[in-house]
């Protein structure tokens, strides 16, 4: 490891594995050293991506495999489905790729969900890296070993737990990221405040336009947070039997926001910022936090460029139309909906309210 790079471990027993936190670690062979050795390596990119970084991993890793082969997928969360899916295993099928071949999702978060998942189920069961080129993907979708796709009507509704044996974040891949996908990415990094570390939340009022301007140490120093704070909570629940619920703040309200507007619309971020000033406003009228909190989180949601309002999803009955499409979220039990609320600043807590005042809640959040 290099003296630009941090290591933050994921505790899980006999699956535990390195998130590499660095500058130029895609570039470095030795960042790829402890995989498992096989005759031949994926990588699994899209049509943006590849053209910027797919040479450099290549090359990175072409002492490891001898063949490397490469498919590239449409870009978008609008092709995170079965029909691309099934690219990768045509893929793996037709260079009979055994089951020692190594996956590497070289991708945001979409590319890192279908390479997980592929990687869970080809073969019953595969070794995968993920290389998140996202801010998003770095600080949240790469970590924790939850893959899926997208069904019609419920998002990310069919997928696997499956970890991959290596995280490598290159902190150099987010220079070509696009500002919104940037700010997208904050809106994850920024969940991690609420609900888990006050001081953490301190930092990113006094960092946030350092981060929007791409600063390397602020955004390793967020990225590296984002990770341990991750690693902790999925070290204690990898499953979500319990307490990591807690990582999904905002994400039911932002699933139906993502879900409603049609997949790509809203990038998954953005819908998360909404979901979690929605969420805020509900703990609020629940009485477990105070105005001056919200008005601090949505505040901050505002200056990393992020919407602060949900959009109107059904103009004859907006909430009714969220609530049609929260009750599909996985955390539902019994089509009872079940919201991570916050429960004074750095703690969460999951539980339902009633849909009167959800409803009350979406009103007053959206538009
Ligand atoms: P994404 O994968 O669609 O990437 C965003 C866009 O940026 C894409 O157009 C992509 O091609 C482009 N891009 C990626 N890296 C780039 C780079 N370095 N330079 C230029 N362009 C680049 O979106 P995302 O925000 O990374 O991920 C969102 C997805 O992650 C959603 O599907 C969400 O459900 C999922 N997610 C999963 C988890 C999990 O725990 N598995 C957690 C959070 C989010
Ligand atoms: N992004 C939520 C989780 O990984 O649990």
């Amino acid at each position: 490891m290099s003296s630009r790079e941090e290591c933050v471990s994921i505790d899980l027993e006999g699956r535990s594995y390195n998130i590499v936190v660095g500058e130029g670690s895609l570039h470095a062979a030795t960042t790829f050293e402890g995989l498992p050795s096989a005759h031949a390596a994926l990588i699994v990119s899209n049509t943006t991506i590849a053209p910027l970084y797919a040479a450099t991993l290549r090359s990175a890793i072409k002492s490891r495999f001898p063949v490397v082969h490469e498919v590239l997928l449409p870009d978008g969360e609008a092709y995170k489905n079965w029909e691309t899916l099934q690219l990768i295993f045509d893929a793996l099928l037709s260079n009979a790729c055994d089951r020692k071949t190594v996956l590497f999702a070289l991708g945001g978060g979409v590319v890192g969900d279908m390479t997980g998942f592929a990687a869970a189920s080809y073969m019953r069961g595969v070794p995968f890296v993920q290389v998140p080129t996202t801010l998003l993907a770095q600080v949240d979708s790469s970590v924790g070993g939850k893959t899926a796709i997208n069904h019609p009507q419920g998002k990310n509704m069919i997928g696997a737990f499956y970890q991959p044996r290596l995280v490598v974040c290159d902190l150099a891949t987010l220079d070509s990221l696009p500002l919104r996908e940037l700010s997208a990415g904050l809106a994850e990094v920024i969940k991690y405040g609420p609900i888990a570390d006050v001081d953490f939340l301190d930092w990113l009022e006094s960092s946030i336009e350092d981060l929007m301007a791409r600063d390397r140490a602020a955004l390793a120093h967020a990225v590296r947070r984002s990770c341990e704070i991750k690693a902790w909570v999925v070290s204690q629940d990898e499953k979500e039997t319990g307490l990591r619920a807690i990582l999904n703040f905002g994400h039911t309200f932002g699933h139906a926001i993502e879900a409603g507007m049609g997949y790509g619309v809203w990038l998954h971020g953005e819908g998360v910022a909404a979901g979690m000033v929605m969420a805020a406003e509900l703990s609020r009228r629940l009485g477990l936090v105070d105005a001056a909190f919200v008005e601090r989180l949505t505040a901050l949601i505002a200056r990393a460029g992020l919407p602060t309002k949900g959009p109107v999803l059904d103009a004859a009955d907006n909430a009714g139309r969220y609530l049609e499409l929260m009750r599909i979220d996985k955390k539902s039990e019994g089509g009872e909906i079940r919201f991570v609320l916050i429960d004074g600043p750095g703690k969460a807590v999951v539980r339902a309210a009633p849909d009167a005042l959800v409803r009350e809640v979406i009103d007053a959040c959206c538009g």
